[in-house]
């Protein structure tokens, strides 16, 4: 009898170098914000999100055309076009528009997992998108938490528990980080914001008045598109052929 894929869970991206990415389909969870924005630009008609790790990489992709967006320590970087709110892009015209994005945590765990066998980016506004995707590749899955500057926060944790739950009766669990975050889903479940209130970036985002960000980053299923990581750009994986 075929065992079922594993799914595990890893819970900072300083815990990458453990793992033979190549071997896994790469779900990158960066929930404040960066995944919860991909999925909203995407939504919102962008044709591309180019991730890149520096500011002068993103400035250079504006002279090639592109939209631009940039964020360090949670705030919008003067000369971009956007920062790293959800708000940012549902106010944006951005049909066809290729986006430039660097953030301080969310693209540098993309590039750190750019040889997976598979990568897209979860979420919780496009969560059932996700879950129905790893349903159907039936391919061992590692979550990966982006965190914040390698340590470990709670709301990339707890979704990482949430997806891991979900798909618990089609893959299997074998490892402590994979537990650790099932428990804390399983404990936090109907009062994520009452656990996320005391999580350090949420603190960070509601002293710099971005409370609403995080409202909106712990919805479900507002956006129902899967981004999917292939030639150096998240492209909408349920509007391209990939
Ligand atoms: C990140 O990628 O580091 C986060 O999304 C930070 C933020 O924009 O709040």
């Amino acid at each position: 009898m075929r065992l079922r894929p594993l799914v595990r869970v890893c819970l900072s991206t300083a815990l990458i170098p453990q793992f033979r990415v190549e071997e896994y389909i790469t779900v990158v969870i960066d929930i404040l914000r960066a995944t919860t924005s991909f999925a909203v630009a995407l939504d919102r008609g962008a044709s591309e999100i180019r991730p890149v790790r520096s500011l002068r990489a993103c400035r250079a992709y504006k002279r090639l055309g592109y939209l631009t967006a940039a964020e360090r320590g949670a705030q919008k970087v003067p000369g971009f076009d956007f920062g790293n709110s959800p708000y940012d892009f549902l106010a944006a015209d951005l049909q066809g528009k290729k986006i430039a994005f660097t953030t301080t945590n969310g693209t540098r765990a993309l590039w750190a997992v750019r040889h997976a066998r598979k990568v897209v980016t979860g979420a919780f506004v496009n969560m059932s998108v996700l879950l129905n995707w790893l349903r159907q590749q039936d391919q061992p899955v590692l979550l990966l938490c982006s965190g914040w500057k390698d340590q470990v926060n709670l709301e990339d944790t707890l979704f990482a528990g949430a997806v891991a739950t979900e798909l618990e009766g089609d893959f299997r669990v074998n490892d402590d980080a994979t537990l650790i975050a099932m428990s804390l889903y399983q404990m936090a479940d109907h009062r994520k914001k009452y656990y996320l209130e005391h999580s350090a970036h949420f603190e960070r985002l509601v002293e710099l008045g971005m409370q609403n960000d995080v409202k909106y980053s712990l919805r479900r299923d507002l956006h129902p598109v899967l981004p999917y990581y292939q030639e150096g750009r998240l492209v909408n994986a349920l509007s391209v052929p990939v």
